[in-house]
């Protein structure tokens, strides 16, 4: 007789719960999968990967970029989820526990990713507002012009308007705290689980459309056509940037989720997959957006700009552009919405753990600070528009200060704490499953790289990458 297992018994069985009974576990292999693809996958695909690309050399920022996520992302992330599924505990109380010596400080890099997790959420949350406000937009048709001046003044009107954007940045986050209270498995797996098919279909759709358009080809050189000279120190370090900020390390994001892993889940392939198809992602992004772009001659933005003034008025060039128009916006959603997940996770789990709040409560105080400081980047373009701290606003000081220094910080850290502190014989158990799986040499290439060649890489890039030499 078949038996069904309903989602709640599947929790309460979970290996997760083992050390506390309080705490929620993802419910299966391909859930977990999805739910680490999820917080992968995000706006950066749409909104980061596809410019960068394209303003810094083509296919040869992508050949830095993956060697960027070969050789320091999947450590970092193999690094962070073991631990965290070893320690079975939010991210500073990870770091507390498995340190050697209770008197050495490895805990404040868990303080160090909460405090990043709030500054990326408060640019994050104000882009993902604009993303859904653009999806009422696209449907209403208000959007339809192929003159970028009117959707430049669209858009306009929307970042210059602070009650807008503080609206928009709100509704998302009560849409996150929905989700996030309803818990690990029922409320962030159950939700990417769902939405990232969807979102892969429409992302083919859109970039098939793109492709077979005449004069895409010129999109296809422009992303891909490989320029070395364009790859100055600075361009490399934003490659090893965004490699952190795509796989989303280096702030407790992948520590946290760790910490729901199942204990026969296979650390090195899950980590690998969500690495190859995060990049799938960003390539469709880039493909559905640039030969488009070039197809109509429009002129290559980058940033926000580029997502919200050019691709509107691209969409409004072609036959049933308005449909691919909502496609588009609508998948942006979803990309942001796995991503946001991640990143509430991370205090609500230390709260949640830490203090006396339950789930609920730990996650209406976190909505409420970002709310907070939220609100300075999203008046970055209207009531704080002059502010800036080194020639920067808010929002574009969070974005650099986050992705360019405190996650490849954070990730030197969890390298040097796991190779070196954490230590090999821990590695080896945590990687191979206790012995079950047979990846022996697989971890030994790993273990050199951790301990060696990801910190030097790192030191390298960001000395660099800053002017130090
Ligand atoms: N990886 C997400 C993206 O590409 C952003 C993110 C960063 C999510 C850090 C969680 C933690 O959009």
């Amino acid at each position: 007789m078949p038996v069904t297992i309903n989602e709640s018994t599947v929790e309460q069985t979970n290996p997760a719960n083992s050390s506390s009974s309080q705490r929620g576990g993802f419910s299966s292999a391909l859930g977990t999968l999805f739910a680490t693809l999820g917080s992968a996958v995000g706006l950066g695909n749409i909104w980061k990967f596809p410019s960068m690309t394209g303003e810094n050399g083509g296919a040869a920022f992508i050949i830095v970029y993956l060697l960027s996520t070969l050789f320091v992302g999947l450590p970092v992330m193999i690094s962070e989820i073991m631990m965290g599924r070893k320690a079975r505990a939010n991210v500073i109380k990870t770091m507390r526990q498995l340190s050697p010596s209770k008197s050495q400080p490895w805990w404040l890099i868990g303080v160090a990713g909460v405090l990043s997790a709030f500054l990326i959420m408060a640019f994050y949350t104000e882009v993902a507002g604009w993303v859904f406000a653009y999806i009422f937009k696209s449907i209403s048709g208000g959007l339809l012009s192929t003159d970028p001046q009117i959707t430049s003044q669209a858009f306009v009107d929307l970042v210059t308007n602070p009650l807008q954007s503080l609206l928009w940045q709100w509704i998302v986050l009560a849409l996150m705290s929905l989700i996030i209270i309803r818990g690990v498995s029922k409320g962030i797996e159950a939700t990417t689980k769902r939405l990232l098919p969807l979102l892969l279909v429409m992302l083919v759709v859109i970039a098939i459309r793109g492709l077979t358009l005449p004069g895409a080809s010129q999109g296809l050189n422009f992303l891909f056509k490989p320029d070395f000279s364009s790859l100055t120190s600075a361009a490399i370090l934003s490659a090893m940037g965004l490699a952190f900020f795509k796989l989303s390390l280096g702030m407790g994001t992948m520590t946290t989720y760790g910490s729901y892993f199942k204990d026969d889940q296979n650390i090195p392939t899950t980590t690998l997959r969500v690495m190859l198809s995060d990049l799938t992602v960003s390539l469709l992004a880039g493909l559905a957006i640039f030969p488009a772009v070039f197809a109509f001659g429009f002129e290559v933005t980058s940033g926000p700009s580029l997502l919200f003034i050019t691709i509107p008025s691209v969409f409004a060039s072609m036959p049933f552009g308005s449909i691919f128009m909502v496609m588009f916006f609508l998948l942006a959603s979803f990309a942001a919405t796995g991503a946001m997940l991640s990143l509430f996770e991370v205090p609500v789990a230390f709260l949640a753990e830490n203090t006396r709040l339950n789930r609920t409560k730990a996650t209406i105080l976190t909505a409420f600070l970002l709310a907070l400081i939220g609100s300075t980047a999203a008046l970055s373009s209207s009531t704080l528009a002059d502010f800036t701290i080194f020639g920067k606003t808010m929002f574009d000081l969070f974005d650099f200060l986050s992705s360019n220094i405190l996650m490849p910080i954070g990730g030197l850290f969890i390298v040097i704490f796991a190779g070196w502190f954490w230590g090999e014989k821990n590695i080896r158990k945590a990687l191979s499953n206790n012995g079950l799986l047979k990846n022996e040499r697989l971890v030994t290439l790993f273990i050199v790289i951790v301990k060696y060649l990801t910190p030097i890489l790192l030191i390298v890039v960001m000395l660099n990458g800053l002017g130090v030499f």
